[in-house]
């Protein structure tokens, strides 16, 4: 594995999370796998519970660690190619990504959506750009479409929890004030397409994610439908993808609440709004798993590290 951009670069999702397991259970067991190795972390978009969850896996391998909020302190980037420079950007990718690369063996990126150009958004500038330029291999930390590690914590949570062959497993859209990216919902329906389970996406009419990520996944429009007989439920709000960017619907009727939830188990990426994506008797009830999935970041990120440094040496 050169690079950890999306969910396909998971060869086998069992044998992952079956090591990540492993690796929970005995976090440093390859603490000398990354001696004298360094990663970049840089945030172009703010963090909790990335930064700190990458940071901690990369010192339970043993590795150095520079955290840079590219965002608020770096240069702002120009990505175009043959760019007349004389606007507002001061440094380009071409540059940036290749001085950044001498100072680490790893850089994870984490640049957001605009959700104000599907086209520019859908072309990863950022993280195309390190991934040509760098020559080192490049962690999505979370991008315009995807948020690989996210799924990947999310399916070791799912493993941990599961106790049927085939359990029912529910993407349930939530209302929000304000206008999210695709990342989570996207990288959650491709992992769910690598899984054994009944998946069902429900969302209000308008609210379809991109075709081609829920390609072959039952949708359904009535949530108390889709919820029925729900094993796992995964909450989390996400703008228009056809009417791109746009808040359309804030109907608090598809909040999560116990009722609707039954005897399912919550799941949601974190962060999330109180009684607006979910009410408090649901986070602070038994079912909620969201700080074990918070948890599961870190070996997520230490699975993803440990496999790029083994493609190191
Ligand atoms: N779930 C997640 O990525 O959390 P942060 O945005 O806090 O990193």
């Amino acid at each position: 594995m050169q690079h950890y951009l999306s969910l396909k670069d998971i060869d086998s999702l069992p044998q992952w999370v079956e090591e990540a397991r492993s690796l929970k259970a005995n976090p440093l067991q390859f603490k000398a796998l990354g001696e004298a190795k360094t990663i970049c972390l840089l945030f172009f978009n703010n963090s909790l519970r990335t930064r700190l969850s990458t940071q901690k896996a990369a010192m339970n391998l043993g590795m150095e660690v520079i955290v840079m909020n590219f965002g608020s302190e770096g240069w702002a980037l120009e990505y175009g190619d043959g760019t007349i420079m004389d606007q507002g950007t001061s440094e380009h990718i071409k540059e940036a990504a290749q001085v950044v690369a001498q100072y680490c063996d790893i850089v994870a990126i984490r640049a957001f959506a605009s959700l104000t150009d599907r086209e520019k958004d859908e072309a990863e500038v950022v993280m195309n750009g390190f991934k040509k330029y760098a020559g080192i291999p490049v962690v999505n930390m979370e991008s315009s479409v995807g948020h690989p590690l996210q799924a990947l914590a999310d399916a070791i949570t799912l493993a941990e929890n599961n106790t049927k062959k085939r359990p029912k497993v529910v993407l349930s859209w939530a209302p929000h004030p304000k206008a999210l990216p695709h990342a989570v919902a996207n990288s959650f329906v491709e992992m769910m397409h690598l899984q054994e389970a009944d998946f069902v996406i429900t969302h209000p009419k308008g609210y379809d994610l991109n075709p081609e990520v829920t390609k072959g996944a039952k949708i359904e429009y009535d949530q108390d439908k889709a919820l029925e007989d729900a094993d796992f439920v995964y909450v989390k709000n996400w703008s228009s993808y056809k009417d791109y960017g746009k808040v359309m619907n804030q109907d608090k009727n598809w909040t999560m609440t116990n009722k609707k939830l039954g005897k399912a188990k919550f799941m949601h990426c974190l962060p999330v709004r109180r009684n607006v994506v979910v009410a408090d008797e649901v986070l602070d009830g038994p079912n909620s798993l969201v700080v074990q999935q918070a948890n599961n970041r870190t070996y997520s990120a230490q699975i993803v590290l440990k496999k790029l440094l083994e493609s190191l040496k």
